[in-house]
């Protein structure tokens, strides 16, 4: 496999020196679909928050800053991105705010803990089982708790339609997992506006 494929899976999976490279590059590029899915949210200073893939941790620190009362937890399957997610978030973690797992998500259990909120961003698209990920969310999310899931397709050739395409296979992944008043937001980025989906955890 030549270095550019190499590359390019590192964003669904970093490891190693490439996917400390992938993170870094994850961090300068993806502020403004992270803040833009964080503002959909309305998250309130009390308010329990699930992220799915955090990859370098971005919107650990934003949602971080949001929240005082409340608690954010992220997980991700990369000990790559974990480490550097705890780099970058080292003083909420101090201060107990935020919990960083390494989970895979299609593994997630039910707990006594349940959230508010669960989010994700550009992440969805390397879920083996959607469905099923998303009806074990369901499970650890509040009644009423909001989903939103955004992708901004970066794959070489990638349009507007190819959001769009992506975000109406989203919204079909959300009702077959059983959540409710599902809409879908699109907003203009470079290189192709990105798409998010929202439900309602009925
Ligand atoms: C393209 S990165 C995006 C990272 C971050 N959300 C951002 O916007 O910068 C995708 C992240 O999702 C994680 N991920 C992908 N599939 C996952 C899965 N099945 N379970 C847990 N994490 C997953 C990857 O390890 C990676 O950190």
């Amino acid at each position: 496999m030549g270095i550019f494929k190499k590359f390019a899976l590192q964003f669904g999976k970093p490891e190693g020196m490439l996917g400390g490279i992938a993170g870094r590059l994850m961090a300068s590029t993806n502020v403004e679909k992270n803040k833009w899915t964080i503002s959909l949210l309305n998250i309130q200073s009390s308010d329990y928050v699930l992220e799915i893939g955090f990859g370098p941790g971005i919107a650990t620190e934003l949602v971080s800053k949001v929240i005082h009362d409340g608690h954010y937890v992220g997980i991700d399957y990369s000990d790559v991105m974990l480490r550097q997610a705890r780099k970058r978030n080292k003083k909420a973690l101090q201060e107990g705010k935020v919990t960083l797992k390494l989970e895979e998500v299609s593994n997630i259990s039910p707990s006594d803990l349940k959230f508010d909120t669960v989010f994700s961003v550009n992440s969805i698209i390397f879920w083996e089982d959607p469905v099923n990920s998303l009806k074990r969310i369901r499970k650890v999310m509040k009644p009423k708790g909001l989903i939103a899931l955004t992708v901004l397709p970066y794959m070489k050739g990638a349009t507007e339609e190819t959001s769009i395409k992506l975000g109406s296979d989203i919204s079909q992944y959300l009702k077959q997992a059983g959540f409710s008043t599902i809409k879908t937001e699109l907003k203009e980025m470079k290189p192709v506006a990105a798409i998010c989906v929202l439900g309602v955890n009925q």
